[in-house]
C-alpha cells in the first residue's frame, strides 16, 4: 500500500499511469468511517485508479478546538483502505507541504452557494475547502472525484468550482449512509458519548418527519416545528433548520412548482457540531 506524503512522490507515481486511464479521487480528512468506504468503493467500481488524499485541511476550519480536536488514526485508515483494495494510492501531505509559506484560503464567487447556512455559521469554510480540493484536482487531474451528500453544500460549491475554474472532472455525490440509529456517519461522531451517539438519531426522525409534513405545510410551519422540538430536547441544540432549493440553496419560504427541495439541519451535542439533510421531494 503506497502512502505518498509528498507531491513529487506523488507526482512519480502519477506520472507511471496511462493518460487514457480513467482516475477516481476522494478527497478525506481522514479518521475514515463507513461513509468513507462507500466513497471509495464506489470510485474502485468505476475507475482503474484510485487516490483517497488524507489531509486535515486547516484553512477550512473557523474554530481552533474543532480543528485541535478533529481525530487523526492515520494507521487505521490506511488499514481499512487496505481492505479495500491494496491498489489505492494515499496522498497523506503534511500541512507545509500543501500551504508551504502561508495557510491561506483563496477567495472565490460562488454565486451565494457559500453565504447561506454552513457559510452563513462557519466563516470562509467554503473558501478553504475550495482551496484545498481546487489543489488535489490540481495535482491528481481525477476523471472523477466523489463526495457525500451529507456535507450536501459542500457537494454543491465543489460542482460550482469546477464550473467557475474550468477544470474537467466529474463530481460524483454519493448517498448519506447512517448508523444504526439514524445519525449521519461523520469522523466527528467519534467525540460523542455512546448515549448522546444514540440520541442524536432524533436528528434523522425529525428530518424524516420534516420530510412528511413538506407535502402539506408550509416551510415557515415546519421550521416553527422544528425548532419547538429541539427546545423541548436537552441533549441537542439546533443551531439551524432551513428548506432550501437544491440548486440555489436560498432558504424557501414558498414553494415554486418543478423545484428540487432539502431540508438542511445543523445541530450541537456535547459541544460537537452534527450536520445532516434529507431531500423533501
Ligand atoms: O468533506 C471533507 O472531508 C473535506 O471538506 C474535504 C472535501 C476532504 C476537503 O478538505
Amino acid at each position: 500500500m503506497l502512502v505518498l506524503k509528498t507531491k513529487k512522490e506523488l507526482r512519480d507515481e502519477l506520472i507511471k499511469i496511462d493518460a487514457s486511464v480513467d482516475i477516481g479521487l476522494v478527497p478525506t480528512m481522514g479518521a475514515l468511517h463507513l461513509g468513507h468506504v462507500s466513497l471509495i468503493r464506489k470510485a474502485v467500481s468505476q475507475n482503474q485508479y484510485v487516490v483517497v488524499s488524507i489531509f486535515v485541511n486547516p484553512t477550512q476550519f473557523n474554530n481552533v478546538e474543532d480543528l485541535e480536536k478533529y481525530p487523526k488514526t492515520l494507521d487505521n485508515d490506511v488499514h481499512l483502505i487496505s481492505s479495500i483494495s491494496d491498489q489505492i494510492l494515499i496522498f497523506a501531505p503534511s500541512v507545509s507541504e500543501i500551504y508551504p509559506t502561508k495557510i491561506i484560503h483563496k477567495n472565490y464567487e460562488f454565486a451565494g452557494l457559500d453565504k447561506v447556512m454552513e457559510g452563513e455559521f462557519r466563516a470562509n469554510h467554503f473558501n478553504g475547502v475550495a482551496t484545498i480540493v481546487e489543489e488535489l484536482f490540481k495535482l491528481i487531474q481525477p476523471t472523477r472525484a466523489y463526495f457525500g451528500e451529507k456535507d450536501f453544500q459542500q457537494l454543491r460549491i465543489i460542482q460550482k468550482l469546477v464550473e467557475i475554474q474550468k477544470i474537467p472532472v466529474e463530481v460524483i455525490g454519493c448517498e448519506i449512509v447512517r448508523e444504526d440509529h439514524g445519525l449521519a456517519m461523520s469522523s466527528r461522531n467519534e467525540r460523542l458519548s455512546a448515549t448522546i451517539r444514540q440520541k442524536a438519531g432524533f436528528v434523522y426522525e425529525t428530518l424524516k418527519t420534516a420530510k412528511e409534513k413538506f407535502g402539506m405545510e408550509s416551510a415557515t410551519s415546519i421550521k416553527d416545528w422544528v425548532s419547538k422540538k429541539f427546545q423541548e430536547n436537552e441533549n441537542l441544540k439546533l443551531e439551524y433548520f432551513e428548506i432550501a432549493d437544491v440548486e440555489t440553496l436560498t432558504p424557501s419560504k414558498k414553494k415554486i412548482d418543478n423545484t428540487k427541495y432539502r431540508a438542511f439541519i445543523a445541530v450541537y451535542a456535547e459541544q460537537v457540531r452534527l450536520i445532516d439533510n434529507i431531500a423533501l421531494n
